[in-house]
């Protein structure tokens, strides 16, 4: 910490000079997430707080996606993100002609779409969902069949919980899809007394062997509910230095994946994305609107 305290400091300092505020993911490191974000959560909330903003300028501590959906929420505001190659294994699996094309295949059936994706992707979307909400989207949406993409991970542990016939894509995330149920059997053996959670972008065989599966949000309230005395978070390594720090009593113990586009932000490039006034994330003015109304409905729909 006393390493960080003057970048902390000067990234504190000229946010208020700029008119800016953070917002930050629940992957960021400790020393954005409790030394310079304004907002943390997850992408569900980090998209309810967009809407909210009344700074001038909106930094985004996550990956480019997060970045597009502030944009498309307020496309008069300036956003910035430290270091735009921040990109994401799901939203580079699947691009608007793919959903085009599937739209071509299943005449009709609505196209639930995870935020984990481009804004060109949003916009050939009807409504917009995340780990958080997927269920509720997929049930709210009309008809017994829904093309759900990229995330097969996420569609599949959907599917468990639905009557629906849920049509998937082969995306996945590089962080969660490496988790197996050999691992989950493993920590058990390792940590009997422990609680293990997981995100719902792991494998299904994965979210069958776990305590509880949540958004990152999910998770991190579920670790300050509960209160286990031991926990493993299969998830991003972050999310339990950052929750560790605010919740006393309980053993975190080591069972995670580096996401290593949520870690391309750093405080170096945030105090330089600030003073330079870099780099700004634009979306073409043709695909603003339609993606903006598939996040609009999303939250619409999770009110
Ligand atoms: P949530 O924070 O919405 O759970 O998403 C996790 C994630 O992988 C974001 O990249
Ligand atoms: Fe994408 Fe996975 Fe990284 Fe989230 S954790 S940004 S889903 S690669």
């Amino acid at each position: 910490w006393p390493f960080f305290a003057p970048l902390i400091f000067q990234i504190n300092r000229l946010k208020k000079e700029r008119d800016a505020i953070i917002l930050a993911h629940n992957y960021q490191t400790p020393q954005i997430y409790h030394g310079v974000a304004d907002i943390v959560g997850d992408s569900l909330q980090l998209a309810i707080e967009a809407t909210r903003v009344t700074q001038q300028v909106i930094v985004q501590c996550g990956v480019h996606f997060m970045a597009e959906t502030s944009k498309l929420l307020n496309p008069q505001k300036t956003v910035l993100i430290p270091d735009s190659r921040a990109g994401c294994s799901l939203a580079s699996s699947i691009t608007a002609e793919d959903v085009m094309a599937m739209r071509a295949q299943y005449p009709g059936v609505p196209v639930v779409t995870y935020v984990n994706t481009s804004a060109a992707v949003k916009a050939v979307t009807d409504v917009c969902c995340t780990s958080s909400n997927a269920l509720q989207i997929v049930e709210a949406v009309p008809g017994d069949t829904v093309i759900m993409i990229p995330d097969q991970y996420l569609a599949q542990n959907t599917a468990k919980k639905t009557q629906k016939k849920i049509i998937t894509w082969a995306g996945a995330c590089e962080v969660h899809e490496t988790f197996t149920a050999a691992d989950i059997a493993e920590l058990r053996a390792a940590y009997p007394s422990a609680k293990i959670i997981a995100h719902p972008e792991c494998p299904p065989e994965v979210i069958d062997a776990v305590d509880y599966a949540g958004s990152t949000a999910g998770m991190i309230n579920w670790v300050k509910t509960e209160r286990p005395a031991r926990v493993v978070m299969v998830t991003e390594c972050s999310m339990s230095d950052n929750v560790a720090s605010e919740t006393t009593g309980v053993d975190f113990l080591r069972g995670c994946n580096i996401c290593p586009h949520m870690k391309r932000i750093n405080l170096e490039n945030i105090l330089w994305s600030l003073h330079t006034m870099t780099e700004e994330v634009t979306v073409p003015e043709e695909i603003i609107e339609p993606a903006r109304l598939a996040v609009e409905r999303m939250i619409e729909f999770s009110a």
